[in-house]
C-alpha cells in the first residue's frame, strides 16, 4: 500500500474482533513506531502493552474507550529523558509520544490492524493502577486489533478541510 492510500485507509476503529494479534506483528508495529523522530533524539517514549485479561481490565477501568480490543497500548513518556527547555517553559513529552503514535497507527493499518487514538482516560488512575513511577507520564491510550466485521468509520472521519480553507500562502 502506498503512503497516500495508507493515510486514507486509516480510521478510528471502535469495534474489534477477538482474534489475537500475532506477537511478531505487534512487535514489528511497535518497532516501526519507534523509528519516529524525537526531540534531540532523546527517545523518551515507553509502551505499556496490555494483553492479559488482567491488564486489559485495568486499562478499561481507566478509560471508557478501550473498545474490548485484544490489546491496548498505553503510550507514555519518561519525563526525565524527554527534552525540556532550560527555563522549564516547554517539553517535548506530548509531541514525541504523538509522533510515535502516528507511526503506530499507520503501521497497524499497513499490517491489517485497526487502532484508535484515545485521550479520554484518567491519567492519575492510570499511574496508580499500573504503578507507574513519577517520571513515567501516560500520554494516550491506543486500542489495537483486528477490526470487527461490523467496524466502520464514524461520519466524522469523512469531515476533512479543503486545503485552501486552512492554508495561507505568503
Ligand atoms: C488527540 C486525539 C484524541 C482523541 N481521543 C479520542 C478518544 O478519547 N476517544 C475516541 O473514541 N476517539 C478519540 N480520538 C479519535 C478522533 O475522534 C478521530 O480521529 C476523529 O474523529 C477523526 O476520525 P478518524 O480517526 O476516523 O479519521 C482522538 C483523536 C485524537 C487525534
Amino acid at each position: 500500500m502506498d503512503f497516500t492510500t495508507l493515510c486514507k485507509d486509516r480510521y478510528s476503529v471502535r469495534a474489534y474482533s477477538d482474534k489475537p494479534i500475532e506477537e511478531e506483528k505487534l512487535n514489528k508495529i511497535l518497532q516501526t513506531a519507534l523509528s519516529a523522530p524525537t526531540a534531540k533524539n532523546n527517545r523518551p517514549v515507553r509502551f505499556i502493552v496490555c494483553k492479559s485479561q488482567e491488564a486489559l481490565a485495568k486499562a478499561a477501568s481507566c478509560s471508557p474507550c478501550t473498545f474490548n480490543a485484544p490489546a491496548v497500548i498505553i503510550v507514555c513518556t519518561d519525563t526525565d529523558v524527554c527534552w525540556n527547555a532550560t527555563d522549564g517553559s516547554r517539553t517535548s513529552a506530548d509531541i514525541d509520544a504523538t509522533l510515535v503514535g502516528s507511526q503506530l497507527m499507520l503501521s497497524a493499518t499497513e499490517n491489517g490492524l485497526g487502532t484508535c487514538f484515545v485521550l479520554l482516560f484518567d491519567p492519575q488512575k492510570t499511574k496508580e493502577v499500573f504503578e507507574l513511577p513519577n517520571n513515567i507520564k501516560p500520554i494516550f491510550y491506543m486500542p489495537i486489533g483486528y477490526k470487527a466485521e461490523t467496524a466502520e468509520p464514524n461520519p466524522r472521519h469523512f469531515q476533512r478541510d479543503n486545503l485552501e480553507d486552512v492554508t495561507k500562502i505568503l
